[in-house]
């Protein structure tokens, strides 16, 4: 059986359809009991708790051979969470503790992406057999911007519209994950999974124009506008201040890394964002 801690996200279901349908045995952890369901029906057995809670997370390892270890998209507490997982696998005696990371957790810039290289210095002192994944950005963040971009043929982005970023399919990195999880001769290893082409958003939307058959414009929206809505939505402090630290560095840096270390796991070449677009049924 392989836990999968911080299931009930976008990643956490990603992941656990790749380890269903390699016939793998899945439990995941999530927050809220009104995710149970959704996890159910993906093939999961599902345990409600808190990640924070190290009785929590030794319990939901017990009986694991291997835990995937996902922590919830900008927590302040990504380093005590990360070492509640290391715990529980130690307790566990699992085999292997694959942790899911971030491309370039060096930048100290961004704090969730140096959290993570905190997390990682912690894997490599404690023991475990570990393997890092350090995807990037996801494809499917796009998915959030859908309605302007179909509506209005505007895609909104809280960055420079010429920021470069090497975007990943979810689809691909969950395949990698579960290779690592089910296959041998990952331990000690860090991949990074980057997708094939570091696109601008210009790029972005020419390929959204092409695919949707309409004229699709990257829009850069002030980041106090940004700040605002997400304020009015609830969003809370620290991701509001981290998010907004994230679309400076994106601003002047952008985020790109190598596609050959995800090819060469997945055996295949990585998709590229035309082949993502063409997947969305309204596309
Ligand atoms: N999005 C990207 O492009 C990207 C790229 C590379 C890496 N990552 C990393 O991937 C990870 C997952 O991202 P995601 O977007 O899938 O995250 P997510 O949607 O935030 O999912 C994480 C899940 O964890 C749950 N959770 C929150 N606090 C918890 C707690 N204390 N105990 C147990 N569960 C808890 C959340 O539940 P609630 O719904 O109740 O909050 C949510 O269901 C993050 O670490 C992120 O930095 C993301």
């Amino acid at each position: 059986m392989i836990l999968i801690t911080g299931a009930g996200g976008k990643t956490g279901q990603a992941i656990i359809r790749a380890l269903v349908a390699r016939g793998a045995t899945v439990r995941a952890l999530a927050h809220r009991p009104d995710q149970t369901q959704a996890l159910q029906a993906l093939g999961a057995q599902v345990v409600i708790g808190d990640m924070r809670d190290r009785v929590t997370m030794e319990q939901a390892a017990h009986g694991a051979q291997a835990i995937y270890h996902i922590c919830s998209n900008m927590h302040p507490d990504e380093v005590a969470i990360g070492e509640a997982a290391m715990d529980a696998a130690r307790a566990a005696q699992v085999e292997r503790l694959v942790y899911h990371s971030v491309l370039h957790p060096q930048t100290e810039a961004m704090p969730h992406h140096w959290r993570k290289l905190r997390v990682e210095e912690k894997l490599f002192e404690s023991g475990l057999a570990y393997t890092i994944l350090q995807p990037a950005a996801y494809m499917q963040n796009v998915l959030a911007y859908w309605n302007p971009i179909v509506e209005q043929g505007v895609y909104p982005v809280p960055y420079a519209v010429e920021a470069r970023l090497s975007l990943v399919d979810l689809e691909d990195v969950a395949e990698a994950a579960a290779l690592v999880l089910t296959e041998p001769g990952h331990t000690g290893a860090t991949y990074e999974l980057a997708g094939p082409e570091a696109l601008s958003q210009v790029e972005v939307a020419a390929i959204l124009s092409r695919q949707l058959g309409h004229r699709v414009q990257a829009q850069a929206i002030p980041l106090d506008e940004w700040e605002r809505k997400a304020r009015a939505s609830g969003m809370n402090d620290y991701a509001v201040e981290t998010l907004l630290r994230m679309f400076r560095y994106y601003d002047g840096f952008g985020l790109c890394g190598n596609p050959n270390s995800l090819n060469w796991l997945l055996r295949r070449p990585a998709t590229t964002f035309a082949t993502f677009v063409a997947r969305i049924p309204s596309a």
